[in-house]
């Protein structure tokens, strides 16, 4: 018999604001992840944000703070944000996966990549605050993002950029790098490199709403 794919959608208050889906979000256990990680790590951010960013999902910092991107990943977003012009306490930012999902390495707890059912059971919570929030502009910090925005395997090469119209959520998208990943890079210079990149998708995706914001 066939088991139905995991999903979060009877979780999801139908037409609901920001606070009431962080509330019912602490309480999903739409995929196996909810008994991994300590809490949900919900969306954060100005209600009503043009911008809305889309990682991956929490690290262990997140999943101990209960909010995103806050270790290294996202002191390097929030210095990319502030080089692009924007103010984060301006954007929301989220994860296309709300639990951290990791394996046990002697004391660490090791990060990794959340398969491609996790992503879509977790979808619906994306949605909501896609609905909840209305931005103007998707941006996908990486692949997984992108993955659960356009509901199929993406290459960053193939979709850096934007802005995509035709994004199933009916909002345009941009694609970039994962801030993780300029991390991962082995020489200062590539990281350096990198980072120029990401902080000029950013300008890129602020001026599509905002023509007059982030020259280059
Ligand atoms: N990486 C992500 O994708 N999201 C976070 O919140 C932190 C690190």
């Amino acid at each position: 018999m066939r088991v139905p794919p995991r999903t979060a959608a009877p979780h999801v208050p139908p037409a609901a604001g920001i606070d009431a889906l962080r509330a019912a979000a602490a309480t999903c256990k739409g995929c196996e992840l909810h008994a991994r990680g300590t809490q949900t790590v919900f969306g954060q951010g100005a209600r009503g944000a043009a911008l809305m960013f889309v990682g991956e999902q929490p690290g262990d910092r997140e999943d101990l703070a209960g909010r995103p991107f806050v270790g290294p990943a996202g002191q390097l977003l929030d210095a990319a944000l502030a080089r692009a012009g924007i103010e984060r306490r301006a954007v929301y930012v989220t994860n296309a996966v709300k639990h951290f999902k990791w394996e046990p390495r002697g004391p660490r707890r090791i990060h990794q990549a959340p398969s491609a059912g996790e992503i879509a059971a977790c979808r619906p919570w994306l949605e909501a605050e896609v609905r909840a929030i209305q931005p103007r502009v998707i941006v996908c910090l990486g692949v997984t993002a992108a993955r659960a925005i356009f509901g199929r395997a993406v290459r960053l090469g193939d979709l850096r950029g934007g802005p995509h119209g035709d994004s199933p959520l009916g909002v345009p998208v941009f694609v970039t790098i994962h801030p993780s990943a300029i991390l991962r890079l082995p020489e200062r210079t590539l990281q350096d490199a990198e980072l120029a990149r990401l902080v000029e998708d950013l300008r890129a995706a602020a001026r599509s709403v905002s023509p007059e914001a982030a020259p280059s």
